[in-house]
């Protein structure tokens, strides 16, 4: 059964953005809430470079042996007692104590440094919209994002969804502030985006996350206005924020694209053939976009997750047998959570993704994900 918006929410005219006075534009460059519109139907459901050269920069000696050290730590004794810095006496070995100390943390910074590990703040100054945010996987990535530097959008149908997990971000501290946005509206889709570029100046990043799943039975049974519905809110929808941010990422000289699609699009669950299918048509979609924005600068994936911990999936896991006869099909034999799906989305809308496009990620715990 289709859920319809009530007043004050998805059909509600203009509603305030949640979360106050906005920060100011960066330089250019809930819980309860759940997808109301499914039916019984569940949903499917970096280090771096090792020090290879010593402090003193790894030349070469007169015989022409490198002196370059490999696979020692510098943290380590045994790295120490083979440098040149090394001073035997007792008294002028507790002098250089200090130095030792200054260039091991010196060379530490450089791994961390190589390695991404002293980089913080990725997303610092990006702005981000995630739709259906207010709970479950997107509210994970809303948070990660923000957690990560960047000004967050959150979003989805009701007011009161929105306002709480606004709060409850804010609450963190993190830069996040929020408005309805139902995903199938293209007023509320318009609203979401002017409310970013009023806020924040822009848009860089779009998380496309809101899915529903009106049907659970046999595709013979499936009726046109179920095709209808889950097509349009899970394809044509991501389709239509995608068109609707992509002017506003171009201003910024370009963004990156993140869709959320599902492990259903390769493994198709049982009883839920139209949620398998616009998930599947998700795959394609993600291609053909990054195929078409790559000129714009703009990038586009996907997350596939697998099963995850949400209300939406409920019906899988509540059931102490059910869940453990999925957990058979996994090789991680657990129920992914919300977070575990987060980090990957903060790394693929990163410059550390900054030649990864139209790819698909599977977050499923070694779930089968062949086409
Ligand atoms: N959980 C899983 O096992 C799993 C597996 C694979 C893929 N996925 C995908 O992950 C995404 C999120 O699922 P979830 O499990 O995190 O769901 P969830 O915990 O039930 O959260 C659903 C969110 O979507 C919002 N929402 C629902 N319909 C919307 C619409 N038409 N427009 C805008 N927002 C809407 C809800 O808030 P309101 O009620 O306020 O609108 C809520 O914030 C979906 O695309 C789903 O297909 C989930």
């Amino acid at each position: 059964m289709v859920a319809r918006a009530k007043p004050g929410t998805a059909g509600h005219d203009s509603p305030a953005p949640a979360g106050g006075a906005p920060r100011p534009p960066p330089a250019p460059g809930a819980r309860g809430g759940r997808l109301a519109e499914r039916a019984s139907g569940p949903a499917p459901g970096l280090a771096g470079s090792r020090a290879e050269v010593g402090p003193q920069g790894g030349g070469r000696s007169r015989g022409g042996r490198s002196r370059v050290r490999r696979r020692q730590d510098p943290r380590s004794l045994a790295y120490w007692g083979h440098c040149p810095l090394r001073v035997r006496r007792g008294g002028a070995m507790r002098k250089a104590g200090p130095l030792l100390a200054l260039s091991a943390g010196a060379w530490r910074s450089v791994r961390m440094a190589s390695s991404g590990m002293a980089r913080r703040d990725p997303l610092a100054n990006k702005v981000a919209l995630v739709t259906a945010s207010t709970d479950g996987i997107g509210f994970a990535i809303a948070r990660r994002l923000a957690q990560d530097g960047a000004h967050v959008v959150i979003s989805s149908r009701k007011q009161q969804n929105v306002d709480r997990a606004v709060a409850t971000l804010q609450g963190e501290g993190l830069s996040v502030t929020g408005t309805v946005c139902h995903v199938g509206k293209a007023e509320d889709r318009e609203r979401l985006v002017a409310t970013a570029v009023s806020l924040h100046g822009g848009i860089d990043i779009l998380v496309s996350n809101a899915a529903v799943n009106p049907f659970f039975g046999n595709l013979m049974d499936v009726t046109e206005e179920v095709w209808d519905k889950i097509l349009d809110i899970n394809v044509k929808a991501t389709a239509l924020m995608t068109k609707a941010v992509v002017p506003e990422m171009e201003k910024r000289g370009g963004g990156s694209v993140v869709i959320v699609a599902s492990i259903g699009a390769y493994f198709p669950f049982p009883g839920l053939g139209p949620y398998n299918v616009s998930k599947t048509a998700l795959l394609g979609l993600t291609k053909n976009l990054a195929r078409e924005l790559d000129q714009r600068n703009i990038r586009v994936n996907c997350l596939a997750p697998g099963l995850i911990k949400t209300s939406f999936s409920q019906v899988l896991w509540k059931d102490k047998e059910r869940e453990e006869s999925i957990k058979e099909i996994m090789q991680i034999r657990r129920i992914g959570k919300p977070d575990e799906c987060a980090g990957i989305v903060s790394f693929l809308c990163s410059e550390d993704a900054s030649y990864i496009t139209g790819e698909t990620v599977v977050v499923g715990g070694g779930t089968l994900s062949r086409l």
